[in-house]
């Protein structure tokens, strides 16, 4: 029974069958003829270990291949160095030939990309290494390293950290646009586990970055990182399990009715309001496609005691619902949690249409009023059924105490995060302009209710079409302008949510 209904959640994101095209122009064409001749040139004297590939090879497919494909990047090369001299020889080669390059690490990042054409993929999947420390207590990982890859090697150490939601964005990824979570209560961003990193820079030079060593680079890299060079390996903080119940974790699962989500979510409002700093609570608004109608699936976290977490949880145990509880290991909370839906959420390559907003205050009115909304799409657009509202509920103690100076990552008093997900197939323009008008009406309607007094949103989560200062924060942005005027002058890094050269 349980089982029958871990499949049927997880299955939201299982109608969508796609494949990627990548259009063949002329100018590609040519273009392509060029980077081949300029990387194949025996000169370039590649390191053994790295990996020069071209359209139609597995290996350009493994290169290239991103999470989403909406908006996405057209490539037609790919250098997968092996060596941090073959980083900074692409990045020297990208400045005399004037083509354009993307790091790419975990390949989930969200921003439209559809000005970046016919460019060299420089994937750094194979600088895959997790060091663990545990005299000094902590992790080096390199930006092939997926949140997956960490779990099991940090918890058999006796360790854990703060992490995203989901098992399949890089660490390194994650960690330089912020890094929001479950645990920002107790342990703050990921970016603020971070303790130093080594980035080969737009001059090619690979530099170690830390509070002591470029401190200037090392506030922009935390919040704004994908601006400044690329980062090779980074070395985090890491928590002894002991402090944190062993690191067992208490789980409550549940489904409501749509009937209920009002009464449910005015509990949220009155009880969780401020989120207590061992709970964190993750709100899908979804299609029940057995029953027919939208309703609300739940996934609550506590990190503690199962009796501490019942009696924090109480007024949610009080509704009429059918619960799984489960005590969790560390490692085990993001695949078991949510019926298990972190595998197929997961899944590459499909069509993922997101407009997604910060929020610091708790409005019931506001999610019930996303959830009418979303209803209505998905009444009228059955084919964008998989599409979903998830509201990401997180304490912020801890990333609230860290001061707003010591990084560039401006959404401190962030408390939670509303993101919407459009899902159809390629080609289906119904459902694609429904889901594009839905999606910027239900975007606009929540901000009102947001807290922010302009529609927020932090750089992991952010669509593309954002004010710049709605990501990045109007206060943060002259240093930011200074420091990639300073660091890189030519604009290499150009790409995805992209700090000018100058500001204002
Ligand atoms: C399923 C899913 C779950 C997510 N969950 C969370 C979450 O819980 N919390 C959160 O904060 N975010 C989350 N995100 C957002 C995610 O953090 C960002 O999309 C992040 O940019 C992904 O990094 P990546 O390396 O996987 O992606 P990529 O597409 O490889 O990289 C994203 C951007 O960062 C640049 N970049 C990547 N690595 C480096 C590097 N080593 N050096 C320099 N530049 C680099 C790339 O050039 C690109 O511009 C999630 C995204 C998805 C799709
Ligand atoms: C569909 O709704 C029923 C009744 O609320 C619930 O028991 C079931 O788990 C739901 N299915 C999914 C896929 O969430
Ligand atoms: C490509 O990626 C797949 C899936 O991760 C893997 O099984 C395969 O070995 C990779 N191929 C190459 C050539 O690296
Ligand atoms: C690639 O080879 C060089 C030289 O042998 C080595 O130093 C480096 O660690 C290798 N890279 C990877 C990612 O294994
Ligand atoms: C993505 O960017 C392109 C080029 O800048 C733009 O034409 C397009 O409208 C953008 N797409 C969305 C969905 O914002
Ligand atoms: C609890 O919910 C079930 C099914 O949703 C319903 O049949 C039952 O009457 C409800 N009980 C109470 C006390 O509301
Ligand atoms: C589901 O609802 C739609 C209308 O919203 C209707 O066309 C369809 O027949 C319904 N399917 C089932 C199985 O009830
Ligand atoms: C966490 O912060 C909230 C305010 O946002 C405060 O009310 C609460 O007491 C704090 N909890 C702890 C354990 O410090």
């Amino acid at each position: 029974m349980i089982k029958a209904m871990f499949k049927a959640w997880a299955s939201a994101l299982l109608c969508v069958s796609l494949s990627v095209e990548v259009a063949a122009s002329p100018t590609i064409r040519e273009r392509t003829t060029d980077l081949r001749a300029l990387l194949t040139d025996p000169a370039r004297q590649w390191a053994a270990n790295t990996t020069v590939s071209f359209p139609g090879s597995t290996n350009f497919e493994n290169a290239t291949e991103r999470y989403s494909i909406f908006n996405q990047p057209t490539y037609t090369a790919a250098v997968s160095p092996g060596t941090e001299g073959d980083i900074s020889k692409v990045i020297n080669l990208a400045k005399s030939y004037n083509f354009p390059f993307l790091a790419r690490a975990g390949g989930h990042g969200g921003a439209n990309m559809s000005d970046f054409e016919s460019g060299v993929s420089l994937d750094l999947s194979k600088f895959n290494s997790i060091v663990i420390n545990s005299a000094a207590q902590t992790m080096t990982v390199g930006p092939g390293v997926h949140y997956r890859d960490i779990f099991d090697p940090l918890y058999n150490a006796g360790f854990y950290i703060q992490t995203g939601s989901c098992s399949c964005p890089s660490v390194i990824g994650v960690a330089i646009g912020g890094g929001v979570g479950r645990l920002m209560g107790k342990l703050g961003l990921t970016t603020d586990a971070l303790q130093s990193v080594r980035l080969v820079g737009a001059d090619g030079v690979v530099k170690t970055v830390s509070a002591t060593s470029y401190p200037d680079l090392w506030w922009a890299i935390r919040g704004a990182g994908a601006n400044y060079g690329v980062i090779t390996s980074a070395t985090f903080k890491i928590q002894p399990l002991s402090n944190n119940n062993g690191g067992n974790a208490f789980m409550l699962d549940f489904v409501l009715p749509a009937e209920k989500s009002l009464e449910y979510l005015n509990i949220i409002e009155k009880s969780f309001n401020p989120m207590p700093v061992n709970l964190a609570g993750i709100i899908v608004f979804n299609w029940n496609s057995t029953h027919n109608v939208s309703q609300v699936v739940s996934d609550w976290i506590f990190f503690g005691t199962e009796a501490d977490a019942r009696k924090t949880l109480a007024p949610i145990l009080a509704l009429n619902a059918t619960f799984i509880t489960a005590t969790l290991p560390w490692n085990r909370i993001i695949s078991v949690s949510g019926g298990g839906s972190d595998a197929l959420n997961c899944v590459p390559n499909k069509l993922r249409n997101t407009f997604n907003l910060n929020l610091k205050t708790y409005s019931a009115a506001g999610w019930q009023q996303s959830f009418e909304t979303l209803t209505d799409f998905l009444q009228k657009y059955p084919n964008g059924r998989g599409s979903q509202v998830i509201l990401e509920l997180f304490a912020n103690n801890a990333t609230a105490a860290v001061p707003s100076s010591e990084t560039s990552w401006p959404w401190r008093d962030v408390r939670g995060f509303f993101q919407e997900l459009f899902v159809y197939d390629t080609g289906d323009s119904v459902t694609a302009q429904g889901a594009a008008t839905y999606g910027s009406q239900l975007r606009s309607q929540f901000a009102a209710y947001s807290g922010y007094s302009t529609p927020t949103v932090f750089v992991n989560y952010a669509r593309g079409d954002e004010r710049i200062e709605d990501v990045y924060g109007a206060d943060k942005l002259p240093r930011l302008a200074q420091l990639k005027q300073k660091y890189d002058p030519n604009n290499l890094f150009a790409y995805g949510h992209p700090i000018p050269l100058s500001y204002p």
